[in-house]
This record gives C-alpha cells, sequence and structure tokens, in this order.
C-alpha cells in the first residue's frame, strides 16, 4: 500500500484526511490524544514543503442546530497551538471562499475545513459516500492521504469517495495501527489472552469468533460479563443482559469451556453511584447491578495474565468513568504496565481509560479507533484502507 512517503509533496495540494472526532465539553477539547497522534504526518508534509488542507468530521451532525456544538473551530485552535503555527481555518465544507483559500495557500501552510459531516444535512452526502461530493473535494487537492484510521471502518466521501479520484496513500498514524494491530491479527506470541469488557456481547461477537482458535483465554468483564453469566443461571438482578446473545454464550461456554473466563465476584450497587458492595456470583439481589469486576476476579484475571506473552484488550472491565467503579480496569492496567509482554489497546473507552489513568506510554500499542480497531481485530477489510493505492 502507498504512504505518504512514496509521494514527491513539494507545493502539491495534500488532502489529509484526520480523525478530529474528539471529546468537547463545554467548549472545552476533554481529550486531545487524536489530534496529537496526527501531528507526525500533517509536520511530515509540512517540511516537505506540501500545501496541507485536513478534512475530518466531528460528532454525528442530524440537524442545522447540531453545527454550533460540532465546529471543528475550537479544533483548529489547538491545533494551531500543538502546530505552534496558525491554522487557516474555513468556516464551509465547499464554495468560493474555500477554494480561494486553498488557492492562496503557500507551501507549509496549513489549512483545516469545516467538519464535513455539515454535509450530511443535505442528504447524508458525506456519509453516504456521494460521489460528486467525493469528485468535488478531490478537485481541491493533488494527492490524498488517509490518516485518519478511526473512520476507516466508515466508506464515506471524505475518504472512500476522494481515495476514488486522486493518487491516495495512508498517513504515519494509519501506517502504525495496520502494523500494531496485525501483530495482534496475525502473529502474536504465545500463550495468548483476549481481555474484553464493554457494554453489550453483541459488539465483540466478531472479535470473539476471530480470536476463539488464536488466543488461550478470553477473559471477560464489563456489563457483557453479566449476560455470560446469565446465560449459566446466575442471578444477575438488575444488571445490564444482552438478550439477543443469550445462545452465543451458552455455545461458548459448552465449547470453550477451558478458554472463557468469567468473573467469581462483582462490585454491586442497587442505585447507580450509592451504597457498594463487593458481592459473589451466586449472592446478587434481584435489585443489585454489577458495574465492576470484583478483587477475587482481578487476582484470577493477574494470574491468567501472568502466563501470557500477549495481550490484547478492548473494553473497559467496569463501569471505568466513574471512580467507584473503575478498580478493575485500573489494577489490570497498572498489573501491565510494567510487564515484558505485548500489550495492544484496541481504542475507545479502553484507549480513553489507559490515558486518563497515565498509562498512555507503557504499552506496545493503543489503537486511536474505536469501531475501526474492532472491525479490524474481527478480520473484516476496511473500506477506507481499501481504497488506498496499492
Ligand atoms: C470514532 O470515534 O469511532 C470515529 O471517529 C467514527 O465516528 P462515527 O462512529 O460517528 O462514525
Amino acid at each position: 500500500m502507498k504512504s505518504v512517503r512514496d509521494f514527491e509533496l513539494k507545493d502539491k495540494k495534500v488532502i489529509i484526511r484526520v480523525d478530529f472526532n474528539v471529546p468537547i465539553k463545554d467548549n472545552k477539547i476533554l481529550d486531545d490524544n487524536r489530534i496529537i497522534m496526527s501531528l507526525k504526518t500533517i509536520n511530515y508534509a509540512k517540511e516537505k514543503g506540501a500545501k496541507v488542507i485536513l478534512m475530518s468530521h466531528l460528532g454525528r451532525i442530524k440537524e442545522e442546530s447540531d453545527k454550533e456544538k460540532y465546529s471543528l473551530r475550537i479544533v483548529s485552535e489547538r491545533l494551531s497551538e500543538l502546530l505552534n503555527k496558525k491554522v487557516i481555518f474555513v468556516a464551509s465544507t465547499r464554495g468560493k471562499e474555500l477554494e480561494d483559500n486553498i488557492n492562496n495557500l503557500k507551501s507549509g501552510d496549513v489549512l483545516l475545513l469545516e467538519n464535513t459531516r455539515f454535509e450530511d444535512l443535505n442528504g447524508k452526502l458525506e456519509s453516504g459516500n456521494d460521489k460528486a461530493l467525493g469528485e468535488y473535494w478531490a478537485s481541491l487537492g493533488d494527492i490524498f492521504i488517509n490518516d485518519a484510521f478511526a473512520t476507516s471502518h466508515r466508506s464515506h466521501a471524505s475518504n472512500v469517495g476522494i481515495a476514488s479520484n486522486l493518487p491516495s496513500g495512508i498517513g504515519f498514524l494509519v501506517e502504525d495501527e495496520i502494523k500494531n494491530l496485525s501483530i495482534a491479527l496475525n502473529s502474536p506470541k504465545r500463550p495468548v489472552a483476549l481481555i474484553l469488557g464493554g457494554a453489550k456481547v453483541t459488539d465483540k461477537i466478531g472479535i470473539i469468533k476471530n480470536f476463539i482458535d488464536k488466543c488461550d483465554y478470553i477473559l471477560i468483564g464489563g456489563a457483557m460479563a453479566y449476560t455470560f453469566l446469565n446465560s449459566l443461571g446466575f442471578n444477575i438482578g438488575k444488571s445490564l443482559i444482552d438478550n439477543d446473545s443469550i445462545d452465543f454464550c451458552k455455545d461458548m461456554l459448552k465449547n470453550h469451556k477451558e478458554k472463557i473466563i468469567l468473573p467469581m465476584d462483582s462490585i454491586v450497587s442497587k442505585e447507580f453511584g450509592v451504597d457498594i458492595k463487593l458481592k459473589n456470583n451466586d449472592e446478587f439481589d434481584n435489585d443489585d447491578m454489577g458495574l465492576d469486576i470484583g478483587d477475587k476476579t482481578i487476582e484470577k484475571f493477574k494470574n491468567i495474565l501472568d502466563k501470557c506473552n500477549t495481550v490484547i484488550w478492548n473494553g473497559p472491565l467496569g463501569y471505568s468513568e466513574v471512580e467507584k467503579y473503575s478498580k478493575g480496569t485500573k489494577e489490570i492496567l497498572k498489573y501491565l504496565s510494567d510487564k515484558e509482554k505485548t500489550v495492544i489497546i484496541g481504542g475507545g473507552d479502553t484507549a480513553s481509560a489507559a490515558i486518563n489513568f497515565g498509562y498512555k506510554s507503557s504499552f506496545t500499542h493503543i489503537s486511536t479507533g474505536g469501531g475501526a480497531s474492532l472491525e479490524f481485530l474481527a478480520g473484516e477489510k476496511l473500506p477506507g484502507i481499501e481504497a488506498i493505492d496499492k
């Protein structure tokens, strides 16, 4: 696959699709990791003398009033700070102002246009990969670089659409993601543990099926553990349950009994945030809600992880955004952080937990992708990457 290194960038208008879909609250960026991870490709293009045109989506745009909340202006300000250079922000996704600004770019300049999903208000043109929109955006540049790994599971006008109309390559972030996630996928040093958490079993069926023969243990935590426990007949009280997956859980536990490791105990509450208790699986009241793995489970997980050379982790082990339910996730992060193991964190909430709890640099790889890393690890082809020139 072609990379940004394979192109002569000097004086070329280089469109870089980045993923600046970052969490924003009260007009503040809560986590700028995705912006930071994009800097390598942007700086490279800038230093090679490209005229850099950045494109990204932010949030989902369903109605006119979403536009204010999801403007990329605030991201352009943060990016200007990080690059130590004023980023030219154009508050539109098409038209004369945008075209004039692009035509006036000098070598080494960086321009960011407005949220590509603003185009979704006129009939989902961006998310539906409208042909004319892809052609129009491609007409604004000479070369297209996809560095938005986290968006690569989407077939949108701003990735697949542009790539179909311009010479294209991947950026350093995407290259790094493919390299590291492929280690997990193709040649993990055994024994291998897959740690899975998060809300729903359904979301993880692809990855479980893909890894069942490639791994030695699947450690299950998070809300999805209660669907597995329910399928064994335990009373899980008011814990989240994914009724559509009960049969899948039963099958897995029947056919891979030794491999699938479930919690033995949990932190439960009757009301969210209050009345916190540690209970064994057979002690749940009808109104208990399981919100984190318990101490015995933490020890059991550590003992199993001790034996493993590779650990692939997708999904927090409890409701880790809330301090009271974050112990399981924190303890396992801490345990893994100083071990000589290949540890690959598969993005989304697990990546946020690792970064927020101070383990940003402790692991082999933390993916910037949520859904994209999950699909990649499930062995699926990502359209945003498939569209790039070979
Ligand atoms: C993500 O955050 O997973 C990506 O930016 C994709 O966003 P989406 O799920 O809204 O398409």
